[in-house]
């Protein structure tokens, strides 16, 4: 891999999530930070050179650190380190029956990244609050790839409230997460391009609950979701980068 090189930093936040990911590429664990619990992996995949940042395991409940706050510190701590030239926010997500969505679809982001649990009805908050982060154009990639394009939305919970049904619906948002906003975030602060690639686990208006239908097919969309991510790597030229 030369110097010059295409840096891709993958930000993700389960282990079982990233783990087909760092094995398919043969990536190798590198230090990541020593005072957060990432684990973070790096290694060559074509033309890029890419890290697979994890937002690691939380000492005290034993789980992956899933949600907005770890993610944007890992996030924080990998641009830091790694300078990288594109962000993606890679992990499994929800979507919805009404849009024509079905358990595996792999979803590429839409041109913002938004909030939907921050409902802040203060002027100039309110704005803030939803974020509209911005996320390069995936349009050509997906197309070329056969993926769905769509507004990537962003709570720290993994069901929908009636409020966040009411704003979801507002924003056109097709697939419902948990850290892709936190990501975009610092991305758009340290102005570093971002995207996600989202593997559908659930849908949110299906009537079986959403953490059975998210145990049930987390492995199959885990498998889909590393495929996508390889795919995508080796689809991903400078001009993707700077679409925006
Ligand atoms: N991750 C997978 N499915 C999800 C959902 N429905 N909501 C939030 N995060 C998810």
């Amino acid at each position: 891999m030369s110097d010059s090189a295409a840096r891709v930093l993958i930000v993700m936040a389960m282990e079982a999530e990233a783990e087909p990911i760092t094995a398919a590429l043969r990536l190798a664990e590198t230090t990541g930070p020593s005072d957060l619990p990432c684990r973070w992996y790096r290694g060559a995949a074509d033309h890029l050179d890419v890290l697979v940042a994890v937002n690691g395991v939380d000492a005290r409940f034993d789980v992956d650190s899933i949600g907005t706050v770890p993610a944007a510190l890992n996030t924080y701590a990998a641009i830091q380190a790694f300078n990288p030239d594109l962000v993606i926010s890679a992990g499994t997500a929800g979507a919805w029956h009404r849009d024509g969505s079905v358990v595996g679809d792999v979803f590429l982001s839409g041109v913002s990244f938004v909030n939907h649990d921050r409902r802040i009805e203060l002027r100039g908050f309110d704005a803030y609050g939803v974020g509209s982060h911005p996320g390069i154009q995936t349009r050509d990639l997906a197309d070329r790839l056969g993926f769905k394009v769509g507004i990537v939305t962003t709570s720290n919970s993994l069901d929908e409230t009636p409020h966040d049904a009411e704003r979801i619906e507002a924003s056109g948002a097709a697939v419902k997460e948990m850290e892709a906003a936190g990501v975009a975030y610092v991305a758009e602060q340290a102005g570093v391009p971002m995207m996600a690639i989202k593997a559908i686990t659930d849908l949110v208006d299906d009537p079986a609950p959403t953490p059975q239908q998210f145990i049930d097919n987390l492995s199959v969309a885990t498998e889909l979701l590393a495929e996508a991510v390889v795919a995508v790597l080796l689809e991903l030229d400078e001009e993707t980068f700077t679409s925006t």
